[in-house]
């Protein structure tokens, strides 16, 4: 193998040493790398390029941003999914049992009223009674009034059952019922 083509081959020492370029694609990622690691460069060291921190700031404002509005605006509740929910097989066995280990110490034992107002009668401190109204009173509560939020206690469905316990003995008529707190609904 003696040198009539010196462009592609090199021996020395009886080793051949042939000059294969590399193939065309295997370039272009390479170039592709390095225009990538040129425009990240200015964009994030010379430029206004948000760096980690700045990233993790958003994110943790994008989370108690969340976390403020998850329960006031909760799950995509509406009045007839609530109902839906409501009308589950067991639910308001499942809140009976709810109330009288939660509520029943300050609702009375008939939902009466006793610290708490009477959930029977047709008078309401907040909202018009409707399913949405009484899932947001007791999963936000009234803790200025003594109405604790059970939101972060009790899970979703327990909320669920117990509220439709509570519509369950609308108009009830419990004796010892507390005088009226609040409007009337109709
Ligand atoms: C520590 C006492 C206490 C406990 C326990 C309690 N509540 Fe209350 N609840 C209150 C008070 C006091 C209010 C009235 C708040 C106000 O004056 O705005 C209230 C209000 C409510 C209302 C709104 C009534 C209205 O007229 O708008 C609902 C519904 C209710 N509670 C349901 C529940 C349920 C369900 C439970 C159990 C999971 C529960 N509460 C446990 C004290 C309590």
């Amino acid at each position: 193998m003696s040198s009539d083509n010196k462009d592609k081959f090199h021996e020395y020492d009886g080793i051949i040493e042939h000059d294969n370029p590399m193939p065309t694609w295997w370039l272009w990622t390479f170039f592709l790398t390095i225009i990538f690691a040129f425009i990240y460069f200015i964009h994030y060291e010379l430029g206004g390029g948000p760096t980690l921190q700045d990233e993790l700031k958003v994110a943790m404002q994008e989370i108690e941003k969340t976390q403020a509005t998850a329960t006031a605006t909760a799950p995509m509740e509406t009045e007839e999914s609530l109902q839906a929910a409501f009308e589950k097989d067991g639910m308001v066995a499942l809140g009976a049992q709810q109330y009288v280990a939660k509520c029943a110490s300050c609702h009375g034992p008939e939902l009466q009223g006793l610290i708490g107002p009477n959930l029977t009668d047709k008078y309401w401190l907040h909202g018009k009674a409707t399913r949405m109204d009484i899932v947001k009173v007791i999963r936000d509560g009234v803790p200025e009034k003594g109405m604790p939020p059970w939101g972060p206690v009790m899970k979703k469905d327990e909320i669920y059952a117990v509220s439709a316990f509570i519509l369950s003995k609308k108009g009830s008529n419990p004796p010892g019922a507390k005088e009226p707190q609040g409007e009337a609904v109709e």
